[in-house]
């Protein structure tokens, strides 16, 4: 298999026909949300909110069934939409985190609510006994607030307080924005730092990931530049486009 495939079309026709169950580690998915954002000529806007979540049990059916039994599978959606796919979820997994992304914002401000400043992630495996889990790979600074280092009395022999340690479940990354060098035309791409983190921590190298709404292919960007191989399914040809130049692929 090519060390990164890119799959131009729906993801539940290319989920169904043409990758083999159990044969991925990571999926990480980040579908449209239900929210009324343009994809081109795709209309990110089902009838109700059942219709939206009977389509990602779905496709959320396929991408467990893609996983090896020591995958581990996140998933992004809307606020409002989360609930649906929480419940779904968790009869069929483990939700092991509930994270949340959040993010400052210079864009148009609410004046008569609380603006949304933040987007939630679930992180599930399929056997929460047996799953990859990196700590070390995505250790933060761990910051006590004190200048000099800190010293851990209780211990036998005394010793400094780790320098690092494992981030928590809420995640500050900014937001792609225009002239940020990794900024492409499109209008929900997710910071490279956020797919690092989550791939660094949930796969190894040469592991296989998998994102079954490739948008620019951010996620397969960031596989190829950790050793990962990755398959990006997009339905739209213009981010399939943007995809395979990022991906240093021959574009026709
Ligand atoms: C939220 S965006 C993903 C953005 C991506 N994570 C990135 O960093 O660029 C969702 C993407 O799903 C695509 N899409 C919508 N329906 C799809 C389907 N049925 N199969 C595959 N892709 C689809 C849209 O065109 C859009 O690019």
């Amino acid at each position: 298999m090519p060390r990164t495939r890119v799959i131009h079309g729906d993801c539940l026709e290319a989920l169904r026909t043409q990758i083999p169950d159990g044969s991925v580690d990571l999926v990480f998915a980040d579908p449209p949300y239900n929210i009324g954002k343009a994809f081109g000529a795709f209309k990110d806007r089902w009838p109700s909110d059942e219709a939206y979540a009977a389509w990602c049990a779905e496709w959320l059916t396929l991408c467990l069934a893609k996983l090896r039994d020591t995958g581990s599978l996140y998933v992004m959606t809307s606020t409002q939409a989360m609930p649906h796919l929480d419940l779904w979820l968790r009869t069929r997994s483990t939700v092991l985190s509930r994270i949340v992304w959040h993010y400052d914002s210079s864009g148009v401000q609410a004046r008569r609510r609380y603006g949304s400043l933040y987007e939630p992630l679930l992180f599930c495996v399929k056997d929460a006994k047996r799953y990859t889990f990196n700590a070390e790979a995505i250790a933060v600074e761990a910051r006590t607030g004190a200048v000099r280092k800190l010293i851990d009395y209780r211990k036998a022999t005394p010793t400094t307080y780790s320098a690092t340690k494992l981030p928590g479940n809420a995640w500050y990354f900014p937001r792609v924005r225009f002239r940020m060098p990794e900024y492409e035309e499109h209008p929900t791409q997710k910071p490279e730092a956020l797919l690092e983190r989550v791939i660094r921590a949930s796969s190894n190298e040469g592991d296989t990931v998998l994102d079954p709404f490739a948008g620019t292919f951010t996620t397969c960007a960031v596989a190829q530049r950790l050793g990962r191989r990755s398959i990006g399914i997009e339905l739209n040809g213009d981010y399939v486009a943007i995809g395979r130049r990022r991906l240093g692929l021959h574009v026709p």
